[in-house]
């Protein structure tokens, strides 16, 4: 089976378990708050899209921002949570690394822990799929695990027939295939862990400037 294959299963078999254990998030954790409110800062209106929106809590917090902001996700399950949560916002099932939109419509993409599902040797192309979407002067948001390595997951969010991998990134690589791809850095972002994360966390925020 191919990696879309696998995550899409796993995120449908735990969307709902999965949706309900992530609601909460966001308003216990003010650096993911003050990037996002960055991110919407500098997108201006948008229109913005999140891939991998799983539940629509990012994409919603970006509209509650003022942001015209749509989601993405490859899971039906979780595009059916994020419609039933947010019946006011547009949620698509589709994937981030053949999207489904016109090149440089977008004034800001979003990949809240997303990208972490597509294989690193991926990334190079997948930042070009970013890239192609993004309009002159747009912004791209990664969010993601620091580390360098791939975690098999069995067991997750009180599942235990899964099988998904994971990848935690080194911000450093990461902000390199960004500018390869075209972006320039604007700000990179590492929390240290809190309760029970093992690692830090990254948010790196990349533009096709024109200046
Ligand atoms: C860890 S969850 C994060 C969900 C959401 N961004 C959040 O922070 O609440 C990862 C999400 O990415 C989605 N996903 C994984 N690979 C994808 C792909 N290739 N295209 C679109 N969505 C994908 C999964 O279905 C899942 O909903």
């Amino acid at each position: 089976m191919s990696f879309l294959e696998t995550t899409r299963i796993a995120y449908d078999t735990v969307a709902e378990s999965y949706a309900e254990f992530i609601e909460d998030d966001l308003p216990n954790r003010p650096v993911e708050r003050s990037v996002l409110g960055l991110f919407a800062e500098v997108a201006g209106g948008g229109p913005v899209v999140e891939v991998g929106c799983g539940q629509g809590r990012v994409a919603a917090h970006l509209d509650a921002l003022g942001v015209d902001a749509a989601g993405i996700d490859l899971s039906p399950e979780m595009i059916a949570q994020a419609r039933k949560r947010y019946p006011g916002l547009r949620f698509e099932v589709g994937t981030m690394t053949a999207l489904d939109l016109p090149d440089a419509g977008l004034a800001g993409l979003v990949a809240w822990y997303s990208i972490i599902h597509v294989p690193p040797a991926l990334h190079p192309d997948l930042f070009l799929e970013f890239r192609r979407v993004l309009r002159p002067g747009g912004f791209l948001l990664l969010a993601f695990h620091v580390g360098d390595e791939t975690r098999h997951v069995t067991a997750a969010y009180g599942h235990d027939n899964l099988s998904y991998d994971a990848h935690r990134l080194p911000p450093e690589r990461v902000a390199d295939q960004l500018v390869e791809a075209g972006f320039a850095m604007v700000a990179q972002t590492i929390r240290q862990p809190i309760g029970w994360e093992p690692m830090p966390q990254a948010f790196l925020l990349a533009t096709l400037g024109t200046d």
